[in-house]
């Protein structure tokens, strides 16, 4: 039996680069392997303000830039998170038994919560809903970026915990982190992660960013002030753009540093927006197709939740019945 694959990405900002190599492109990639069920975390989305008529547009962009990167509906599931109400009641189960202090020690609740006047409980409670979405499917493997690790281990955490009060009743996921593009950084602040809620024009490349605009932001990228093009991590700059450019062109490290040895900055920017350009052309294309009937989407996503419901429903009634509800 192939082993259960479950990721997610939030319908919020832009979907750019670091979501794609960090995350998208790899579960495309490696769809015939496993056992695939990929969600548009809407009920992430809201531990932040949303605009309702926004929130709704970017929930169809990112579900066709989910099929446009090569996620097949016929090897995978797709659907929205609120189309399957296990993950809500499942997450409350899991908050009575997450100790606050785990809770507290997460990182990203720390760093969004930061000079915060007000933050939701949501924001904090959001790793309940992540190891929600996780356990009721069984998962095995849950393949992130690297800011996401610590909310799988904490899953992870969660299960055995629970496991140890009643005996097995979670199967225990591990993350997979990609062994290069797991933390994209930002390209006007190379000590930043590569986000969609940082603001600034150029710290992004998305996705559907057209070829002037991924020229322009590449251009404007932060580098140093010496010369040699190598990949050293010291240079925070240079070296995510290396990346960048290994992970578009599929090239080796040495073959990269070779083919730039003697050249500048500006030949490596040169370079380097020519292949994304080039890289992301197809995504473009697809999205666009894909998009063009607004029902089509509608229809993938109602037969995604059919398909998803009775797995989870399945798993939620294992866990009640566990616990004594119902
Ligand atoms: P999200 O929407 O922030 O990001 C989606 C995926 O993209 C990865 N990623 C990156 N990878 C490399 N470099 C970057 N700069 C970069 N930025 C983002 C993320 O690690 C992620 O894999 N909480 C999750 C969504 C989620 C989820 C889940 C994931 C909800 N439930 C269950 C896995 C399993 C999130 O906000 O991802």
């Amino acid at each position: 039996m192939k082993k259960r694959v479950f990721s997610g990405i939030q319908p919020t900002g832009d979907t750019h680069i670091g979501n794609y190599l960090g995350a998208t492109k790899h579960w495309a990639a490696r769809q015939d392997e496993y056992d695939n069920i990929f969600c548009i975390v809407d009920l992430h989305a809201i531990t932040t303000p949303q605009e309702p008529e926004v929130l709704k547009a970017k929930i169809r962009e990112v579900t066709g830039l989910l099929l446009a990167v090569g996620i097949d509906t016929e090897r995978s599931i797709v659907f929205i998170q609120s189309h399957v109400p296990a993950h809500s009641e499942l997450a409350w189960i899991l908050n009575c038994f997450t100790p606050m202090g785990w809770m507290q020690r997460m990182t990203q609740y720390k760093e969004k919560s930061k000079n915060q006047e007000s933050v939701s409980t949501g924001l904090f409670d959001y790793p309940a809903l992540m190891a929600a979405d996780i356990l009721l499917y069984d998962t095995d493997v849950v393949p992130v970026g690297e800011d996401q690790k610590q909310h799988v281990e904490l899953t992870r955490d969660i299960a055995q915990r629970f496991n140890a009060i009643y005996g097995d009743t979670f199967v225990l996921p591990s993350p997979v982190i990609p062994d290069i593009g797991a933390r994209i950084m930002g390209l006007d602040d190379p000590e930043k992660k590569m986000s969609k809620s940082e603001p600034g024009s150029n710290h992004a490349i998305n996705l559907l960013d057209p070829p002037d605009v991924i020229t322009n932001k590449i251009k404007r990228a932060a580098t140093d002030s010496l010369r040699d093009i190598v990949y050293d991590e010291n240079r925070p700059g240079v070296y995510n753009l290396l990346v960048i450019y290994e992970l578009f062109t599929g090239k080796s490290r040495q073959e990269i540093v070779d083919h730039f040895a003697g050249k500048g900055y500006a030949d490596l920017k040169k370079e380097l927006a020519e292949v994304v350009i080039e890289g992301l052309s197809p995504i473009q294309k697809k999205y666009a197709d894909l998009t063009a009937d607004p029902g089509y989407l509608d229809s993938l996503m109602a037969k995604g939740a059919e398909q998803a419901i009775p797995l989870a429903e399945k798993v939620l009634t294992r866990v009640k019945d566990t616990i004594g509800l119902g």
